[in-house]
């Protein structure tokens, strides 16, 4: 396989883009193609059969159509439903993402740990097997947080509906003295200066863009797809599944807020 062929990358909208920006930098000639399933948003409202369905169809057009070299899937809901199947199905890398639970553990001084994540990943067994695995450990206290993922895909980070809304779903963590919490969805490492806010500036937040992205980095390795020649930084393309709104590249601007890449958006999708 070639090594100069793009790696794909998915999530339900545009929170995963906050883990294409640690790929970018650490493997910043690598080429990027990033669908956001912005028809399908949020995953977390949708049942199990609907997210499997939709990341193999994704991951189907990213490999056949775009060829793609490994696959991130950017987002905790649809890895705990879908990793198991495209890994089946996928003969390339596919790398997804885990709420990071066991560094959280390293960090947190009173051993209580809170798990934000969609509906989806709150119910997942993905996410109580990896829990029971630390029982005993720590107290963990998970989170579901339905409409987060909507408000946060506005592109605006910081108004008072979303505070208030983020205030509402820290209550729990607030009244339990957790002194760590792990941002189990991708889109959340958006607000992540509100959860500091609301909880104080002791607060320790887990996240795992950049784990994510070493980990891509040796499995490029380990297959031999790394890309280690080029005079210029890869491309990015984003692809939306639903209806191109007016003001989508602003918004896009905001969730690559603090990196250098360089966007196209492309309308290919179907
Ligand atoms: N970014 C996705 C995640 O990490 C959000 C899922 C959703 O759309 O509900 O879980």
């Amino acid at each position: 396989m070639h090594k100069k062929l793009p790696i794909g990358i998915f999530d339900s909208g545009f929170g995963g883009l906050s883990v294409t920006k640690s790929i970018h930098n650490l493997l910043p000639i690598e080429n990027l193609i990033y669908v956001a399933d912005s028809a399908f948003t949020p995953y977390g409202d949708l049942p199990e059969n609907e997210i499997v369905k939709r990341s193999i169809l994704i991951t189907e057009f990213l490999v056949r159509k775009k060829n793609s070299k490994a696959i991130v899937v950017a987002c905790n809901t649809a890895t705990a439903f879908s990793i198991n199947e495209l890994r089946k199905k996928f003969n390339i890398p596919i790398i997804g993402m885990e709420p990071a639970v066991k560094p959280a553990l390293k960090v947190s001084l009173n051993n209580r740990v809170g798990v934000l994540a969609t509906s989806g990943t709150s119910k997942s067994t993905k996410l109580s097997a990896l829990l029971e695995n630390h029982l005993g450990k720590a107290r963990f206290y998970v989170q579901p947080c339905p409409g987060l993922v909507n408000a946060i895909e506005k592109g605006i980070f910081d108004d008072v509906k979303l505070f208030k809304l983020v205030e509402k779903y820290l209550e729990n963590f607030k009244k339990n003295d957790v002194d760590t919490i792990v941002l189990g969805c991708t889109h959340f490492i958006y607000i992540k200066p509100l959860i500091q806010k609301i909880m104080g500036s002791s607060i320790s937040i887990i996240e795992t863009g950049e784990a994510v992205a070493r980990q891509l980095q040796s499995k490029l390795v380990e297959f031999n797809l790394k890309e280690y020649i080029s005079i210029s930084t890869g491309s990015t393309k984003i692809i939306l599944t639903g209806d191109r709104k007016k003001n989508v590249t602003h918004v896009i601007d905001q969730f690559l807020l603090g990196s250098n890449i360089e966007f196209r958006v492309e309308q290919s999708w179907g």
